[in-house]
């Protein structure tokens, strides 16, 4: 068997033009612009390229984008009251700080002080609990996305198996509480986990995100599985370059699976395009207006 491609930079430019359609609509029926807001602390230069890349998407979609770049010495009271603003302001509808922040800051209270409805990341705990208990919540955006596909991909999930490879806040945890949220039968395995290859056999559905390339074989996949390869990891390809995997090894992988996402653009594109859903959904909620349609949990 070879995989279909599950084209992620093509389904994330369908979901961004869906969103830059609802956002024309909201501004001509409603006068309202969604407002996104990001904060980065410090130089990182990945996050340096991954806040550029958010800004121009949330221009392009229409919306309005607000950056806070501040440097790595800033105390966490400043942040905080950075945050205060944008909680308080009636322009930002989705606020996003970007992680990882500076070692002298407290991540958990920087997220944890983001008023629950614009934490568009979904990070915030009242948001973790929400989505836990099966309630509305804002969904973190990399989890967000591969939902997304795999509900594109089979349509019902009910039923299956599903195995999450990887328990972080981030992916891992809020991915297996979607799939069971779509009635799925949800194993999360990590690194502790006993013959994860047998684990991994029994899925219909495998969504890996350890951060360790090519660690999932093809033999470990069932054949006709769906596969969501959320790794990117940078690897040395050779003569002084780089490329960049995921965690599953595509080659073998995709003779065996049903459908795989490829490494780059699987995952990754679908990650910012959640995220303006994400404050699209929020502007809405904010206003009293319907959701966008398919572009929530
Ligand atoms: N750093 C890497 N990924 C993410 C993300 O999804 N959200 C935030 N806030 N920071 C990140």
């Amino acid at each position: 068997m070879t995989a279909e491609i599950i084209d992620g930079k093509a389904f994330a430019a369908d979901i961004r033009a869906r969103v830059a359609e609802q956002v024309a609509q909201l501004k001509a029926g409603h006068g309202i612009t969604p407002g996104l807001a990001v904060v980065l602390v410090g130089e990182d230069p990945a996050s340096q390229v991954y806040v550029k890349s958010k800004g121009r998407k949330t221009v392009e979609v229409g919306m309005e984008s607000f950056e806070h770049r501040l440097p790595e010495e800033t105390t966490e009271a400043d942040l905080l009251a950075l945050v205060a603003k944008l909680n308080a302001d009636p322009a930002v509808h989705g606020i996003l700080v970007q992680l990882p922040l500076p070692k002298h800051m407290n991540s958990d209270a920087v997220i944890n002080a983001i008023d629950p409805a614009k934490d568009v990341d979904g990070f915030h705990v009242s948001n973790v609990g929400l989505l836990g208990t099966g309630q509305k919540a804002m969904v973190p955006c990399t989890p967000l996305g591969c939902l997304m596909m795999l509900r594109a991909q089979l349509g019902d999930l009910s039923g299956k198996e599903a195995v999450v490879i990887g328990r972080s806040n981030i992916v891992g945890k809020p991915m297996a509480h979607l799939l069971l949220g779509d009635s799925c039968t949800v194993s999360i395995a990590h690194s502790r986990t006993r013959d994860l290859a047998n684990v991994v056999r029994r899925a219909d559905i495998v969504v890996a995100a350890v951060g360790r390339p090519g660690m999932v074989t093809g033999d470990w996949i069932k054949p006709g599985a769906t596969v969501i390869d959320v790794g990117i990891n940078r690897i040395d390809a050779g003569e002084g370059k780089t490329r960049l995997v995921g965690d599953v090894e595509f080659d073998s992988a995709s003779e065996v699976a049903g459908a795989i996402t490829p490494v780059p653009g699987g995952v990754g594109p679908m990650t910012i395009a959640c995220l303006l859903a994400n404050t699209l959904t929020a502007c809405c909620r904010a206003n009293g207006l319907p959701e966008p349609e398919g572009l929530t949990a």
